[in-house]
């Protein structure tokens, strides 16, 4: 005997009472995958029109789809639509009210289909549009990057190794090491959407389906570069989302290495940098306060991206083939993964042609901590000393330093002619900042004349990355 309260009208026939209020609320996931319904009736209007080239719907029945379907795009858009916890996901909202509008033509869409190729579709389709976006958002930063490492090309400023003073570098060469960690983000997402581009459509629950169906077709339709190869496979792996997922907490790790260096060189200690006060506040309590906000939140978040990563990599592993509910559960963490990775990088894409340089500063930094030991080391390589005696002889020499209180450069000849006669007068511009940086004048090195022409490379390279995107 059936109860007479409503079942979910797309599987309810083999039940025999309704749904617990509570499961309906447990297991649906509408609230979160609507954000997916311009993609689910993407794939709906190529998979029916694919059924109408088959023979399975009539020309007729494949019109009141599109047309129907169009009209619910433009009623969830405009929102006006009723979403219903009742009808669990988007896919049955979607069709639920298709058949309302237009009757047995809308029960005939999900011939030959599984709402577990249909979300897998889903998912596919809009994360590679935000993919697009997502590297656009990248290039745009690396732009920034590489303009403002031109424009430093040649301030100088101290590395750093284990954050102490280790050689003079400069300020462009270190913006364009940015540079560098974003052009291997860019290549994993473009991987990472290369790898996942192919349509799951057709795959229907697990098996495949007893209908006549044009994969290749519907594949096509879609802009996938083909259909998946293997049935259970399309509709339980969620490998592409972990893979995006992982991508994303790289570009969210760098963008955190590069906040704690923003936090740290806008401090009063450092004092190498000033960020505009749109990108900071203020405390409520200590009013010369201004807080870098913008970087730290972007470190903050790289916390919650990762885990992410981990909560999508946990929720597949023990999964046996082919679907299992499990995988609902894969929609909440890769949209706030993108969510979050767009607006931090669109938050460094805004701040850093605004970053503004205490060159001074930089510059006092870099000539304390003896930076140019290492030159004085190479200074007498040159000479002909052996490089394990030149170490020793400068390490001595800024004993001495440390113990007078100078720098190496404002020691006189005389004086470093002390630690070994190799040194003669041309030493002094050895001990320069400039010299030092300058000399390090090869593919990859710190010169000036380096950074400049990385930059050229990289702005090239965005140039040539924009034409083909056109
Ligand atoms: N809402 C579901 C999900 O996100 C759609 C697929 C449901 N399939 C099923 N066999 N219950 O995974």
């Amino acid at each position: 005997m059936k109860d007479d309260k409503p079942t979910n009208q797309s599987w309810g026939g083999r039940f025999n009472e309704a749904t617990d209020q509570f499961v309906a609320r447990f297991t649906a996931s509408v609230n979160f995958d609507q954000r997916l319904y311009q993609y689910d009736i993407q794939g709906s209007l190529a998979h029916a029109k694919m059924l109408a080239k088959a023979g399975i719907l009539s020309a007729d029945e494949l019109a009141d789809i599109q047309r129907g379907l169009g009209e619910i795009a433009e009623e969830i858009a405009a929102g006006s639509f009723q979403w219903s916890i009742e009808l669990e996901d988007v896919h049955m909202n979607i069709e639920a009210a298709l058949t309302a509008k237009i009757g047995i033509a809308g029960k005939k869409l999900h011939t030959g289909r599984s709402r577990n190729d249909q979300v897998a579709t889903d998912i596919k389709l809009w994360l590679r549009a935000e993919i697009g976006e997502l590297l656009n958002a990248i290039t745009h930063l690396q732009e920034g990057l590489a303009t403002l490492a031109q424009r430093e090309a040649h301030t100088i400023m101290p590395g750093f190794t284990h954050l102490q003073t280790a050689q003079p570098v400069t300020f462009g060469h270190h913006l364009m090491a940015w540079y560098e960690m974003l052009e291997r983000d860019y290549s994993r997402l473009h991987d990472c959407r290369a790898r996942m581009n192919q349509s799951p459509l057709g795959a229907a629950a697990l098996a495949g389906t007893t209908y006549p169906i044009d994969r290749d077709y519907s594949a096509q339709l879609l802009g996938f570069d083909r259909p998946t190869e293997n049935s259970l496979d399309s509709v339980s792996d969620r490998d592409f989302a972990i893979e995006f997922c992982a991508a994303a907490s790289l570009i969210m790790t760098h963008l955190s290495r590069a906040s704690e260096e923003l936090v740290l060189w806008s401090s009063a200690q450092f004092n190498f940098i000033e960020l505009p006060d749109r990108f900071c506040t203020g405390s409520s309590i200590m009013p010369q306060k201004k807080n870098p906000d913008v970087p730290e939140l972007v470190r903050g978040k790289t916390g919650r991206v990762t885990g992410h990563l981990i909560a999508l990599l946990t929720l597949m592993k023990s999964q046996p083939l082919a679907y299992n509910k499990d995988n609902q559960e894969d929609k909440e963490p890769l949209f706030d993964t993108v969510d979050t990775l767009k607006d931090c990088l669109r938050a460094y894409g805004d701040m850093v042609p605004a970053i503004e340089v205490n060159t001074e500063a930089m510059r006092k930094a870099a000539s304390s901590g003896f930076s140019t030991a290492t030159d004085l080391a190479d200074y007498l390589v040159r000479k002909g000393v052996a490089f394990r005696d030149s170490h020793e002889i400068v390490g001595s020499a800024v004993a001495h330093c440390i113990k007078v209180d100078k720098d190496l450069s404002e020691l006189a000849l005389e004086e470093l002619q002390l630690f070994s006669k190799e040194i003669d007068s041309d030493v002094f511009t050895v001990l320069t900042l400039e010299g030092s940086v300058a000399a390090r004048n090869h593919l990859g090195g710190t010169a000036p004349e380096q950074v400049q022409a990385a930059v050229a490379r990289a702005l090239q390279n965005i140039a040539t990355r924009r034409e083909q995107s056109l």
